[in-house]
């Protein structure tokens, strides 16, 4: 269901005390300031706020969600193996999505399903755009949830991907393909790919057996009515018995 109090909007300079400020309540990460420039300028980070547009208190421009990403070459990513494209193409890019939060008074309304749909709708229209990916904490299951519900593959768990106050997480590792884009090859595809085979295998094996107790009947057939022709009519035979055109 919509909201439609709800509005989706690009991240503007003026939203970077308030992007900072839930990034600092959300995450247990602290992020550079660098990094909250460049997201409302737009330098090298794409990004997108939700803000609450029915607000009476002066704040209907303020935001209660965001989503921040960045394009990347896929040569330069690290989950190349995920993908089924070209290594000598430089052109192959995907989309890594670096936050996603929504302030937790607002959850559940499908803002966050709004903002992530709204970087896929951002990388598909990106020619070569193979896929969107992130990492999440082991432990954060609500956003687990969120990313399976939202269809993203679980491709990889990371050992140790993230030191927090002196201690390692683990991260895993989700992937929406877009544009065609898909993985090499999933474990599933392989034993669908060797059923297949083997299915094959033994109704070709099939077929040949059927064959050839078709022939040899045939044959013993050949050989009672061949008593009755020539000898030279019984060398056709012989060489050409494979089709069994004798009878
Ligand atoms: C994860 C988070 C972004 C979800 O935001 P949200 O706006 O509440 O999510 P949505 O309302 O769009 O949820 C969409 C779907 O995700 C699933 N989902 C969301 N939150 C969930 C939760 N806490 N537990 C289980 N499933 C959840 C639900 O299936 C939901 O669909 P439904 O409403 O039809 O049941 C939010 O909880 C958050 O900001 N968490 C803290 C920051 C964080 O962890 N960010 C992600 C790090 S990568």
């Amino acid at each position: 269901m919509v909201d439609q109090d709800i509005v989706y909007r690009q991240l503007r300079p003026s939203d970077i005390g308030v992007l900072e400020r839930i990034h600092c309540d959300l995450f247990p990460i602290r992020y550079e300031s660098e990094f909250f420039h460049n997201a409302v300028s737009g330098r090298d980070i794409v990004s997108w706020g939700a803000v609450d547009c029915s607000r009476t208190d002066g704040r209907s421009d303020e935001l209660v969600g965001f989503v921040t990403a960045r394009t990347i070459l896929a040569n330069d990513s690290e989950i190349g193996d995920m993908l089924r494209y070209d290594p000598t193409r430089t052109d192959q890019t995907l989309v890594y999505i670096l936050t996603l939060g929504v302030v937790e008074s607002y959850r559940n309304r499908g803002i966050a399903a709004a903002l992530t749909r709204e970087v896929i709708k951002y990388a598909s229209n990106l020619a070569h755009c193979q896929a969107v990916y992130l990492h999440v904490i082991s432990y954060n299951n609500p956003a687990i949830q969120f990313y399976k519900k939202l269809c993203f593959k679980f491709v990889r768990r990371l050992s140790g991907f993230y030191y927090i106050q002196g201690q390692h997480y683990d991260s895993l590792l989700f992937v929406y393909y877009v544009n065609g884009g898909r993985s090499p090859c999933s474990p599933l595809e392989i034993v669908a790919t060797v059923a297949a085979y083997v299915k094959s295998f033994f109704k070709l094996m099939v077929t040949r057996l059927w064959k050839s107790e078709e022939k040899v009947s045939r044959w013993s057939k050949c050989k009672e009515s061949s008593r009755l022709l020539t000898a030279q009519n019984k060398r056709n035979i012989t060489s050409d018995s494979d089709g069994c055109q004798c009878v």
